[in-house]
Order: C-alpha cells, then structure tokens, then sequence
C-alpha cells in the first residue's frame, strides 16, 4: 500500500491546517470553557467544502478521498477536537448513510444541503440517533419504536449523548419496527428536528470536546412519512454497523491529531524549558518519551491511512478502522499525558493546551464504539 499523499491531498491538509491555525486557535480555550457551540467555524468549513468532503458533487460534496477526509480531521484535531467531531459526524456518520444508501429523493433533500453544511446561508448540519440511556454498546437492544402507520410510523423514545444534538436540522434516527427480529427488526429514518413530538434535551455538561454539542433527543408520537425510512424494511441495524465503520475512520484521525497536537506542544516546550542548567529536551528521559510518542503516534497514522485506503479502494475496512480507532485514540490518551508530564505544572493549566488535549482523548476511546466493542470486532475476525 503506498501511502505517498498527492499533490491534491497535500493541499487538503495545508487547507485544514491553515483553518484550524487561523479560525480554531484563537478561541479555543474560551469555547472550551463556555462549552459554546463553534457555529462560525463550522460555517467557515462548510465554505472549504469540508462538510459533505466524500459526497460526489451532483449532491453538494466535494467529492474527494478517504484519505484526504482523514488528513483533514487530524490537522483540525491536532487545534480543536471538538470542531473536528463535528464535522466527522456530518460527513462520516450522516452523509456517508445517505449518499451510500439513501435514495435519489432523500440525497435531493436531505443531502445535497447537509454535505454543503448550509441551506439558504444558514448552517444545516446532521446527527446520527444510535444510543440510548439504556443501550451503547449493545447496539440491538435499543428501546426506540417505529410503529408503521400506513403512509407513516409513529417514533417513540429517548436518544442520548449525540453529536450535533441542538445543531443539527436533521436526524438519521435507528428505531425498533419489529422488536423480536432482533437485528432484523431494526430500520433508519430521516427526521426533521423542527419536526412537532421532537424534544432536545439540555446541554451536556462534558469532561472533554465541549466546544461539541452533545443532547439527548426525545421522541413523543413523532410523525415520520414512510418516505423518509432508509433502505428496504430491517435494514437499521446493517446501515448503523456499515456506517459506523467508516465513522470510526474519523475518530481515529480525530484521536490521531489529538496526540500529534499534544506531542508538538511537548516537543517545542521540551526545547525550551531548561532545568539543570539545560534544555530539558537535552535529558535521556525526555528524549526517551518523545521517541515513545512519536512512534506510536507514527503507527496510528499507518493504520488510519491504511484504514482510509482500504475504503477508497471499495475493500472491506471494517476490522482496519477499527484498529486504528482503538490504537489511535488509546495512543492520544496516553501521549497527551505525557505532555502534561513533560509541561510539569504548566502542563495542568489552560494557556498550555496539553489538560485540555488529555481531557478531549477521553472520549474518543467511549464514542462509535468503545475499545471494548473496536476489540470484539477485531477479536472476532481473527478467530473465524
Ligand atoms: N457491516 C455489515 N453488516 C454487519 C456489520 C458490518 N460492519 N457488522 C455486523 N453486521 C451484521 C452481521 O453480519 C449480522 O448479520 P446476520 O444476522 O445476517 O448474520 C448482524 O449485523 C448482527 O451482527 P452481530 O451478530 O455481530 O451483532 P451483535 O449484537 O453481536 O453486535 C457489535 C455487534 C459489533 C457489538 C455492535 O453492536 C456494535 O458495533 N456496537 C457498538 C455500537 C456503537 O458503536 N455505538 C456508538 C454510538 S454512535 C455515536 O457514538 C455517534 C456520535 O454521536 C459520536
């Protein structure tokens, strides 16, 4: 596999670069702190064409690679995980379900306006509805019903901890129509938050990536029109299992660019910072950390790029993504504690980055799935 960028993916990354230098590091901090939604940033992406970055352009996207959409997650994670998870959930979870598996009348509507990021100059953004108070990981055992009506279904239930929750205009719901067939009975539908039934829950009071915007929905009597069910009946649990793989390729690239962020920081305060009468980058111990950081953030970004190729390849990329997911965001944990380390007690206030940076890895080894889950899929493939 040859993972040499083109000259067009180069220019991604220094596009995304640029952006999250100029337009996510001068408040993100503050955001951090307010925990307030980065509504200009994201409009500023949708301008870049960053939000629908894998839909072919007939429906809004920019129609480029995995790969380029990997480079640009990571060089945005590397300032600001929380705008990154925004626009990965758009373009990985909600417009990669739609372009995929939607049809012609649903990527018309609903597509085309969410991989642009706007309608009528005003953001337009989606949320994936997958998890529930009572079901994460045991994705089939969700309470959500779809009751089919006729002309439409009835939904009700409760959704927790999404992405995009107050933002979004549109949800990609996962509901029971058929609660014995088991994964069989599960289906997807497109709803309009403005949609009357719909309840947005109040903000989540987060640990880490809360610039994000994560609420629980609920669902009293909702009226969906059967047009807006995804797929042929009982395809839910397939669209939610397909998508999340590739899903999982952004979080990895998130987590990726969390632990390449944490490491630069480390390096350049290592090559400042003197402590018995020199640079403390001039102690073996510090040297010995950096090289154990850079290693393996250096095997995060082969699997990611592995990850990513395979899916620009049509290959099977289930298992790659999510060993890059559950490498990458366990190595973001671990390299940004030790730049907290290397920064002593400068690494434990704001200005440094490097708490926040720890405290925005977290999630990323609970969210599409936990390491746990990213094991028993690996785990299962290798013993078959
Ligand atoms: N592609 C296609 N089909 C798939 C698939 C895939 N990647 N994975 C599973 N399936 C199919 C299986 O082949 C099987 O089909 P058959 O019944 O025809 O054989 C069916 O789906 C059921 O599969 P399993 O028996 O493997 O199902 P399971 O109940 O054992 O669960 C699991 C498997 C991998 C644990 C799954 O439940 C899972 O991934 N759970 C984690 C869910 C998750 O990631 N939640 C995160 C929430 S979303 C989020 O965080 C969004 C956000 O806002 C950031």
């Amino acid at each position: 596999m040859n993972f040499n960028l083109t000259e067009e993916q180069k220019a991604v990354q220094y596009a995304a670069r640029e952006f999250a230098v100029k337009q996510c590091l001068p408040d993100v901090i503050e955001r951090d702190e307010k925990q307030s939604f980065p509504h200009q940033q994201i409009m500023q992406l949708a301008d870049l064409g960053f939000m629908g970055m894998m839909v072919p352009t007939e429906y809004g996207g920019s129609d480029m690679d995995a790969v380029s959409y990997s480079l640009a997650i990571t060089e945005i994670a590397k300032i600001d995980a929380s705008v990154a998870v925004c626009m990965s959930v758009n373009n990985s979870l909600v417009c990669y379900g739609l372009r995929n598996f939607g049809n012609e009348v649903q990527k018309k509507k609903y597509l085309f306006p969410l991989a642009q990021g706007k309608k009528n100059n005003k953001l337009y953004i989606g949320a994936f509805l997958l998890s529930e108070p009572e079901a994460g990981s045991d994705a089939t055992s969700q309470k959500t019903t779809a009751v089919d009506m006729g002309d439409h279904y009835l939904i009700n239930g409760t959704k927790n901890w999404i992405t995009n929750g107050n933002s979004a205009s549109v949800y990609l719901v996962i509901a029971q129509t058929h609660p014995e067939k088991k994964t069989k009975g599960i289906n997807v539908f497109i709803v309009e938050k403005e949609t009357p039934g719909v309840t947005v829950g109040p903000k989540e009071n987060k640990l880490g990536i809360r610039s994000s915007d994560t609420h629980s929905i609920s669902f009293t009597n909702v009226k969906v029109p059967k047009e807006n069910r995804i797929g042929d009946d009982g395809f839910g649990f397939t669209f939610a299992m397909k998508t999340l793989a590739g899903g999982r390729i952004g979080i990895a690239s998130q987590a990726l660019g969390i632990a390449m962020g944490a490491f630069e920081r480390a390096r350049a305060y290592a090559q400042e910072r003197k402590t018995f009468g020199q640079e403390i980058s001039k102690h073996q111990i510090i040297q010995f950390k950096l090289a154990d950081m850079f290693t393996k953030i250096e095997i995060s970004r082969l699997l990611c790029m592995k990850a990513a190729t395979e899916k620009d390849q049509k290959l099977n990329y289930d298992v790659s993504s999510s060993m890059a997911k559950v490498f990458a965001s366990e190595t973001a944990m671990w390299v940004a504690n030790e730049a907290i380390q290397i920064h002593g007690g400068y690494g434990y206030v704001k200005e440094f980055h490097v708490e926040r940076m720890l405290r925005d890895a977290k999630i990323t080894e609970i969210y599409e799935g936990t390491s746990e889950i990213q094991r028993i899929i690996i785990s299962r493939d290798i013993l078959k």
